[in-house]
Parts: structure tokens; C-alpha cells; sequence
């Protein structure tokens, strides 16, 4: 089968989040099966391109409709780890990808527009025929209106596509001559069974055009997907989700166990295993040198997050302090690209800045994270709502026990030591549902106790946690049944 992936982010090439490990372990896994796979991003100027090989130019000028001028693109390819990955690169003087970031600028709807229509203009002139074009989040989601509006007529007569959810907290609403820019008639689409938004009918919403479009949609694990069909979840989405219900699923992630295998990790200083499980500790005295923290008798708990409110900012803070007040280091990676966050956390960063116990980088930092993980002993991902979460998933890989609010994928992924109605060999973390100060501490109580008092139970829960396959190979199957199901649909 031929997958083209169209996505924002590719890791480690450009990742913001989750959504660029997704894109990297799900083609890597599809291509280890045998599968063909490219991978079509922007070319942003922040490309992290030192794993990136044989890049070179396979395109030189196509132009790309776009209002009523073209804009020229050139188009590059290179392989990253088996997988093909094509940059669409607009010619100056469209600065569209040269803003030194991946999102977050005031034009991210023309910027993912255009993209959009780029990525199948070059499908058609360089007579690429894909069975599939899966597309991730808002930023794509006009691929698959393109396609079944404009370009199926053009000649891409035979491919289906899978649109998968990452967050529903970004839908990409966007003023109408959006669709009208990339050549589409925003009087056929601007009605409530296509594009027009829920909330805001003056709006059109591209994450609704994907899921109405598409002959697949599935979200990122199957709680998140009851939840956005049956809660306020869905941001004014439940509606359309089960009016496309017959066509929707939820699939959770796996994790990429080449990149994320603490026995192999070329990014800590001691490889270990669950023969090795001891050399775990070499790691965490790496990363109290690096990071200036005592060496001392206490678990170390982490955070790596974006720090949004999506992720529980206030329960953070609080599980901060309660860590130290009890007997316990903590460790932040974070970054927030919101103002007023940033600004709390730098501000908690001088507050705790001379004590021994605690360090919090405001920053992303690849490696760092990789230390942290090998290091840490708790991880803490309080999170408001979350449609899988990898970084549960990543510590219980490094031997670290998950501290986790019962929501979406987090609830699909960690078993309460104490009260899941799962065997106890699965139980692998702590689990509370209010999002509370309250609720926070029960879980944390119980799992600094048990670290202090319990060592060999706590040890288990390290154990149960790296037994469990996680990896790309049961979902990475669920996926080539989804494509294999929709390619015999009629179009
Ligand atoms: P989301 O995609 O919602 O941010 P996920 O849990 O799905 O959350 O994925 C987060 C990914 O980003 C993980 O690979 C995690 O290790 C990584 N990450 C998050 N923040 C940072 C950071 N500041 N520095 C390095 N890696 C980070
Ligand atoms: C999004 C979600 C996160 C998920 C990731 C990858 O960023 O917030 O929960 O793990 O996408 O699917």
C-alpha cells in the first residue's frame, strides 16, 4: 500500500508535541511491514535536519493556486530512518514556513491552507497516486475537502482518506475567504453538513471539514473518542461526531520503542533493562549533577509537558509544592507559549531557584527530556483532558511509575496500584479523578508512600510498567485495517 502522511509535525525533524511522534513511529512501524510511506510536511526554517539523509530537490517549480495569484513551491525529499519525507518549500518572497517556529503565528490558517492544497497540487503533477492520505489535526483538514471537491475530478481518482483527531482544543476556525483563497466555493461549503462552524456560523472550521470529508476518523485512544462523543470534551463538536459515528473509532498510540527504549537510548549516560533495572540509578545521579540537586534519599519526580492549560497548570503548581514539602525532588521540563503561564512559571523558577531539591527548565530540550525519563522515579501529568498523552507512556518504558488524572488516553493507559480492577501485574501508576488539589494528593500520597515505605512494591510497579508492550505493532496493525477497509470503499 502507498501512505502519503500529511502532517505538521515529523519528530525529530519538527516536533512541537506528541503529534510529531505519532507521525514518526506510526511510518516507521507501516514502512517495517513493508508498506510505502511519505511523510509531506512544511519546510519550515526550523527543520532539525542532522538525522535527515540524501536531501534533495525533486520538484523545481509548481505552481500552487492560491486567491488569484500562484505561488511557487519547490518540493524536497530526503529519508529519515527508512521513510520518506517531501518538504513543501513556497518561493520567496511567501515567507509561509520561514517564521522561526512550527505554529502560533497570526496567519496559521492561510500558512495550513496553502500547504494543504500544495501537498495534492504536487500529488497531481509528479502523478503520484496514493491508496491513502492520512491526515492529522485542523491543520490538514481541508486535504481531504480538496481532494473529494477538487482533485479526485483532476485525475487522484483511487485514494481514500483517514483523518485522525490529536485535539480537539484546536479546530481551526477561520473566516471564510480561507476556503476561497485555495479555490474552493465557500457558498456550497458554508452550510451546517460541511464546514460551518458549530459555534460561530460566520466561521468556517477545517477540523469539521476533515471529519465530514473523510472516509475515516478516528481519534487517538478509545476513552477519548467516548469522551468527545458524550462530553463537553467535544467543543461543541458531539453532534457531528455522532452524526459520523458509522465512521469513526478511536486507536490508541504506541511509542516509537527504537527511539524511546531506555536499553539502547543513545541520550543517557547508563543503558538498562528489566535484567538491569538497578543501572537506573546511575542515570539518576547524571541527572542531579546536571541539573544542580542534592544527592539525596528522595524520589525524584517529573514533569515534561507543554505547560497549557490542557495539561493541568494548576494542579502542576500545587503537586509541585506538595512534592516538596514531602520528602521529594521535582524536576520541570516544560515550555508555554502562553504569556500569563510563562510568566507563573518563571516566576516559580526563582521562587524554588536556591532550593536543592527542585529545578524547573522552561525551555524544550530533546535531550533533557530523554535524561529525565531515565532518571525520575514518578512522573506527574495532571492534565484537564488528553486524547492519548505519550509521556505516560515513555516513563513506564524508562521504569518511571505515572502519577495521572483519570481522562482520555491516560485512563486507557495507567492502572491504579490500589484501585484498578485490572491484576495487579498490570498495575503500573496512580490514578485520581477530581481536578482538585484534593484529588491530586491522593494519588501522590499514596505513591510517595509507597515509594518510602514499600520499596520492593514500588520496584514491581517499575516492572509491570516496562513489561507492558506499549510499542507501534498492535496499533500500527489497527491502521493498516482502517486503510485496508476504506480502500474498498466507492469513492
Ligand atoms: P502533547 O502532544 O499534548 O504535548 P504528548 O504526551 O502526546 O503531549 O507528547 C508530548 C511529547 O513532547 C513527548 O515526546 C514529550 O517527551 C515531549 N515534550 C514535551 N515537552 C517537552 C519539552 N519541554 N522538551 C522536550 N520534550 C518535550
Ligand atoms: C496531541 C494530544 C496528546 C496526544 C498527541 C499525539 O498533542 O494532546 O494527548 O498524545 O496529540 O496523538
Amino acid at each position: 500500500m502507498y501512505i502519503a502522511m500529511v502532517s505538521a509535525e515529523c519528530a525529530p525533524i519538527a516536533k512541537a508535541g506528541g503529534l510529531g511522534d505519532f507521525v514518526q513511529g506510526l511510518s516507521r512501524e507501516l514502512v517495517r511491514r513493508g508498506e510505502t510511506v511519505e511523510v509531506f510536511l512544511p519546510n519550515y526554517d526550523v527543520l532539525r535536519l542532522e538525522s535527515m539523509t540524501g536531501l534533495h530537490e525533486v520538484y523545481a517549480d509548481l505552481p500552487v493556486p492560491f486567491h488569484d495569484q500562484r505561488l511557487t513551491c519547490r518540493v524536497l525529499s530526503g529519508e529519515l530512518a527508512g521513510v520518506r519525507c517531501l518538504f513543501i518549500d513556497p518561493r520567496p518572497p511567501c515567507d509561509f514556513f520561514r517564521r522561526g517556529r512550527i505554529y502560533g503565528e497570526a496567519d496559521d490558517p492561510e500558512r495550513f491552507a496553502w500547504f494543504a492544497r500544495a501537498v495534492l497540487e504536487f500529488m497531481l503533477r509528479s502523478g503520484r497516486q496514493p491508496d491513502i492520505l492520512h491526515c492529522q489535526d485542523w491543520h490538514t483538514g481541508l486535504v481531504p475537502v480538496l481532494l473529494f471537491e477538487l482533485y479526485q475530478a483532476l485525475g487522484l481518482r483511487h485514494t481514500r482518506v483517514c483523518f485522525t483527531l490529536h485535539n480537539l482544543g484546536y479546530q481551526g476556525q477561520v473566516g471564510e475567504h480561507i476556503l476561497r483563497q485555495v479555490g474552493l466555493d465557500p457558498s456550497r461549503l458554508m452550510v451546517p453538513e460541511r464546514l460551518r462552524d458549530p459555534q460561530d456560523s460566520r466561521l468556517a472550521n477545517l477540523l469539521k471539514g476533515g471529519i465530514v470529508y473523510a472516509n475515516f476518523v478516528n481519534t487517538v485512544s478509545p476513552r477519548y473518542a467516548w469522551e468527545i462523543q458524550n462530553t463537553e470534551q467535544g467543543m461543541g463538536l458531539q453532534p457531528l461526531l455522532k452524526i459520523h459515528a458509522h465512521k469513526f473509532g478511536g486507536v490508541l498510540n504506541g511509542i516509537d520503542d527504537q527511539v524511546w527504549n531506555p536499553e539502547s537510548d543513545p541520550l543517557i549516560p547508563a543503558n538498562f533493562g528489566l535484567e538491569t533495572l538497578p543501572r537506573k540509578a546511575l542515570n539518576r545521579q547524571a541527572l542531579r549533577q546536571r541539573l544542580g540537586l542534592q544527592d539525596a534519599d528522595k524520589p525524584i519526580l517529573a514533569i515534561i509537558s507543554r505547560l497549557d492549560d490542557q495539561k493541568g497548570v494548576d494542579l502542576m503548581t500545587h503537586g509541585i509544592h506538595y512534592a516538596l514539602a514531602h520528602d521529594s525532588q521535582v524536576v520541570l521540563l516544560g515550555t508555554a507559549l502562553d504569556p500569563a503561564i510563562a510568566e507563573r512559571f518563571a516566576r516559580l523558577k526563582q521562587a524554588t531557584g536556591a532550593n536543592p531539591d527542585c529545578h524547573l527548565e522552561l525551555g524544550y530540550d530533546e535531550t533533557l527530556a530523554h535524561l529525565i525519563y531515565a532518571g525520575a522515579d514518578l512522573l506527574l501529568i495532571p492534565s484537564r483532558y488528553e486524547p492519548c498523552g505519550l509521556t505516560q507512556m515513555i516513563a513506564m518504558n524508562y521504569g518511571v511509575v505515572p502519577i495521572v488524572r483519570r481522562v482520555g488516553g491516560l485512563a486507557d493507559t495507567v492502572f491504579d496500584a490500589n484501585y484498578s480492577d485490572q491484576p495487579f501485574e498490570v498495575r503500573n501508576g496512580y490514578v485520581f479523578d477530581d481536578m482538585t488539589d484534593a484529588g491530586l494528593e491522593s494519588a501522590m500520597t499514596r505513591a510517595l508512600g509507597l515509594w518510602r515505605g514499600y520499596p520492593e512494591y514500588f520496584r514491581q510497579l517499575r516492572v509491570n510498567g516496562m513489561r507492558t508492550d506499549l510499542s507501534w505493532r498492535i496499533p500500527a496493525q489497527q491502521y493498516l485495517d482502517i486503510y485496508t477497509h476504506i480502500r474498498s470503499q466507492p469513492a
